[in-house]
């Protein structure tokens, strides 16, 4: 069965980018010119995903208005002749077909994930986080989406990362199967660093199945006292196998201050619109 639906969860308080997200979801924070979570969701698109289900809470309601038609807006641009503009915002509420949940109480990652099971029912699916914006030639989700057609069997994102930030990440010990393809053998969620597997960590991106759900329905909280996605991972991988793909791309993590920094950085650089003036400004700053 082909992987249409994609599940992001987006009910988080962004707590790290205040005074910016006191009324402003971080997925609405923009990388130049668009929202963190539009990328993603050209992301999912580019990769294939039709159906996309926002997870939501309170305040989130600026994920909604942008993903729809915003018709004032539309026809102030197709009066005005701005052609371009005119296409770039309705483009934006046709890129697929959205949903929305909400999770009622903040009880985790693996709750979020919970709360998508009437929209997953019996297929597949994607689940993609925000934070991580990854730049690849091939979308990072497609390159999953390969191995899933292979295995048939949940594939999560890895990256091998420094051990000194390994406890920010759900951490796995893995029997290497090819170049960038692993079985994951043991998922441990935000060890300390003595405690780490290895230096394989899980980057937002994962293919599930819906084996998943009845783990998550029992699944007591763990690390920070939550329902951790990584906790009932491990126990999936007891019932089926889970593989791993060491994802081609740079991935930014835009959770935090000085990921978003860097990410805003190599974006402009990337940037035909500037005409080299910003690498140019970049260059006089770090002289001075
Ligand atoms: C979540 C997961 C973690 C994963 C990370 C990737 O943690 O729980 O296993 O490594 O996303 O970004 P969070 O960063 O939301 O605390």
């Amino acid at each position: 069965m082909r992987v249409k639906k994609a599940v992001f969860p987006v009910a988080g308080l962004g707590t790290r980018f205040l005074p910016a997200t006191k009324s402003t979801p971080k997925e609405m924070l923009p990388l130049i010119d668009k929202p963190l979570v539009q990328y993603v969701v050209e992301e999912a698109v580019a990769s294939g995903i039709e159906q996309i289900l926002f997870v939501t809470g309170r305040g989130k309601r600026a994920i909604e208005d942008h993903f729809d038609h915003a018709f004032e807006l539309e026809s102030l641009l197709e009066g005005k002749g701005k052609a371009a503009e005119l296409c770039l915002v309705r483009e934006i509420a046709e890129m697929a077909k959205i949903f929305f949940v909400r999770q009622k109480q903040a009880l985790g990652l693996g709750h979020a994930i919970l709360c998508a099971k009437e929209f997953v029912g019996s297929e597949p699916f994607a689940v993609l986080l925000g934070d991580d914006i990854i730049d690849a030639p091939t979308p990072c989700l497609a390159q999953l989406l390969d191995v899933y057609e292979s295995y048939r069997a949940p594939v999560l994102a890895l990256e091998k990362v420094p051990m000194v930030s390994i406890s920010s990440y759900g951490c796995v010990r893995a029997n290497q199967l090819s170049e960038r393809i692993y079985e994951v053998l043991d998922l441990v969620e935000k060890p300390a660093i003595i405690d780490a597997p290895s230096d394989l960590a899980i980057i937002g991106r994962y293919i599930l199945t819906p084996g998943i759900f009845p783990i998550l329905e029992d699944q007591a909280p763990g690390k920070g006292g939550e329902i951790q996605l990584t906790d009932a991972l491990l126990r999936l991988s007891k019932q089926e196998s889970i593989f791993g793909r060491q994802f081609e791309g740079i991935r930014h993590d835009c959770g935090d201050k000085l990921g978003f920094l860097k990410a805003t950085v190599d974006m402009a650089l990337k940037r035909d619109e500037f005409n080299g003036s910003f690498e140019e400004f970049l260059r006089l700053r770090l002289c001075r």
